[in-house]
């Protein structure tokens, strides 16, 4: 939870392989605005172990710039999660910002990865708390206890939907995931998305879709970010850089959105400090205390993602 990533936009967060140094050292020059080096699905078993010490090497000696940097390791119910942590987490030095966990089932999951993370970080010499936690849902138990998991470390930052490990788990007749079924009348994962989204927000968390797998189909992927991007959430995976333009785009606000949200803004203050009103009308549509709480999301989002306001605004 170091404060320097915590505000930071993660409209796209980009998977690389840790066990593979030649995408490893493309990383830095792919403009999304977090990255998870992989220890989990995306590298083999065999080569699980000697990634750590590549990303360890990746991440003091690469220049990252201001991209949240985070590394996926291997879940709880493996061989591998305090060595993956112990070992990354103890060679890393300060650049790296978070641990993803993924599989998440239960509060005591990220209890124990917390008390773990403080160990690390003094035997380091890493300030205490300086690491923060990414946790995926990706499981019928993590989705029925995500309440009591968002809350349960202030070293949280996010939480992040698994679409591919969740149908397996809730043996959805699917074979790809994180794409639309099109014999299903509505969005299958409506619920899933709203649920985990709730349970993000009531503790402050930022709230993240995962991946989906047509990495050549830009029209599909951009169609399922618009989805999460209307509900509320932040940001989405990437497999490949090509997705990252598209994610940047739909997960920042509009210019247009912007200023207007500054406009409401500056309505909304003039009325309630210098006339005393509490609803005024804006143009054609009647605001009060709640739109300026809209307004303040779509600034700090603005912001976040790099805008400024228009001057003629
Ligand atoms: C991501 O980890 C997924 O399972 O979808
Ligand atoms: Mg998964």
């Amino acid at each position: 939870m170091s404060p320097r990533s915590r505000e930071l936009p993660r409209r796209s967060c980009l998977s690389i392989p840790g066990s593979s140094e030649k995408m490893v050292g493309k990383g830095p020059g792919i403009p999304a605005d977090m990255v998870f080096l992989d220890l989990e699905d995306a590298v083999a078993p065999k080569e699980k172990e000697a990634a750590r010490g590549k990303i360890a090497h990746a991440l003091r000696t690469l220049d990252w710039g201001d991209k949240v940097m985070c590394v996926r390791v291997n879940d709880w119910s493996t061989k591998w999660t305090a060595y993956d942590i112990i070992e990354v987490v103890g060679n890393s030095g300060l650049r790296l910002d978070e641990i993803m966990l993924p599989k998440v089932e239960s509060a005591a999951q990220i209890v124990a990865t917390d008390m773990l993370l403080r160990q690390v970080e003094i035997a380091a010499g890493l300030p205490v708390g300086h690491i923060g936690i990414e946790a995926q849902i990706e499981t019928a138990r993590g989705l029925i206890n995500v309440e009591e998991i968002c809350a349960a470390s202030p070293r949280l930052e996010t939480i992040i939907f698994g679409p591919a490990d969740f149908a397996a788990s809730m043996e959805m007749p699917v074979l790809t995931g994180g794409v639309q079924i099109p014999q299903y009348p509505g969005d299958h994962f409506h619920y899933v998305f709203s649920k985990i989204l709730m349970a993000g927000r009531a503790n402050g968390l930022q709230v993240i879709d995962g991946p989906y797998l047509y990495i050549r189909d830009g029209e599909g992927f951009r169609d399922y970010c618009n989805r999460t991007r209307t509900l509320g959430y932040d940001g989405k995976w990437a497999l490949h850089p090509d997705q990252v333009a598209i994610l940047n785009e739909v997960f920042s606000p509009t210019q247009e959105q912007f200023d207007r949200a500054h406009a409401i803004l500056d309505a909304y203050n003039f009325a309630t400090e210098d006339e005393g009103k509490g609803a005024v009308m804006f143009g054609e549509e009647m605001i009060d205390e709640a739109s300026r709480k809209m307004a303040l999301k779509f600034i700090s989002r603005g912001e976040r993602a790099g805008l400024v306001r228009s001057a003629a605004s």
